[in-house]
């Protein structure tokens, strides 16, 4: 079985701790490292770890690692990984992979040369309800998609890592890429156009923003994301014939399908877990079959995902001071 080691011992990485506790006929949890052996200590313990560290070093040199899971602020996961890649580490990273599409552009030729995986963990790509809403959307039941909606607002402006250019805070690359993802999943990474709108912090990182993806055909998603903001709203794909409706974007067990005159019927994906199962065990299936990604979300989706990023970022005037 696979030997997994945790990097950070924060908000999510007590979380999936949990989830790879819950999977461990399925992946063994190993090992967690924190700048401070106590806070390792606590997640080892309560999760049942085998090791706890108190450096990312000392983790990474421990041959017994097989796939490292990294939770650190988006402004870490560049170095980070590709010290996990010298190391010879497959590698699942918390989303955003990296900061632009240039840092992921390194990982991935890195990986490569390696032979290693690596994989951006955007939880949402692995859920049981996208296949199934492909699949309704490619019966044709509804028509031909014209016209995705979809926000993310958590007011978590006063985290530090969201708050400071120097840890590439900002609304857009922690909320905003699941609406992004959202779009992506059902219109591909590649619109012909981006348009957007963002008001930045006094520190220079988007606070909110909202912005629209054409695609070819004349589709159009229409998303946004706020890290002063309250509340999501449902995501919708909306159809000539009718729309599908996910009360939640994240946590998604449940769509809505509609036609004009209101809701036709409901389809239920309880998970097995807390959702966070899938991505795991796609990550565990596409290393144990030999290969570099996932099938669902692959280097090049993750490439374009950065590129839109880089865009509207572009269009806003941030840049972080390490860029
Ligand atoms: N998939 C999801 O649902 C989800 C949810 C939340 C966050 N995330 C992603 O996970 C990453 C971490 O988010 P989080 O909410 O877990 O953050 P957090 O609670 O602040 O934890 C981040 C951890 O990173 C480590 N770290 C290393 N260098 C740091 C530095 N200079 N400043 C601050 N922390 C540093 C710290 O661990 P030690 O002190 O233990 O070394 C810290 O506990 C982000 O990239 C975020 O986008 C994903």
């Amino acid at each position: 079985m696979l030997k997994l080691g945790i990097l950070g011992a924060g908000n999510i990485a007590t979380k999936l701790a949990g989830v790879y506790n819950f999977l461990r006929n399925e992946i063994e949890p190993y090992a967690v490292a924190s700048r401070s052996l106590e806070k390792a200590t606590a997640i080892a313990e309560k999760f049942n770890f085998a090791k706890a560290y108190s450096s990312y070093e000392e983790l990474l040199s421990d041959p017994a690692v097989d796939v490292v899971y990294i939770a650190t602020p988006h402004s870490h996961h560049f170095e980070q990984m590709l010290m996990c890649i010298e190391h010879g580490k497959h590698i699942l990273c918390e989303k955003p992979f990296t900061v632009n599409a240039s840092q992921a552009e390194i990982v991935f030729a890195k990986a490569k040369e390696r032979g290693l995986f690596v994989c951006e963990a955007v939880w949402t790509r692995f859920m049981p309800c996208v296949k199934r809403i492909r699949e309704i959307l490619e019966s044709g039941e509804l028509g031909e998609p014209r016209f995705i909606e979809a926000s993310f607002c958590v007011p978590i402006c006063g985290k530090e890592r969201m708050a400071r250019p120097e840890l590439a805070g900002g609304a857009l690359l922690d909320l905003g890429i699941y609406p992004l993802n959202y779009a992506m999943l059902y219109f591909g990474e590649n619109p012909i156009k981006i348009t957007s709108t963002a008001v930045l912090t006094e520190l220079g990182v988007d606070e909110q923003e909202t912005f629209t993806l054409e695609y070819e055909g004349g589709r159009i998603a229409m998303l946004g994301s706020s890290m002063t903001a309250c509340g999501a709203a449902p995501a919708r794909i909306s159809c000539t014939k009718g729309r599908i409706v996910c009360e939640k974007l994240l946590v998604c067990e449940e769509i809505a399908i509609e036609d004009g005159s209101g809701v036709i019927r409901k389809e239920q994906f309880p998970f097995d877990y807390n959702g966070y199962e899938y991505e795991i065990r796609a990550v565990i299936k596409a290393i144990e079959a030999g290969k570099c990604e996932t099938e669902e979300t692959p280097w090049s989706t993750t490439l374009g995902e950065l590129r839109i990023m880089d865009t509207l970022r572009a269009q806003w005037g941030v840049k972080y001071p390490f860029e």
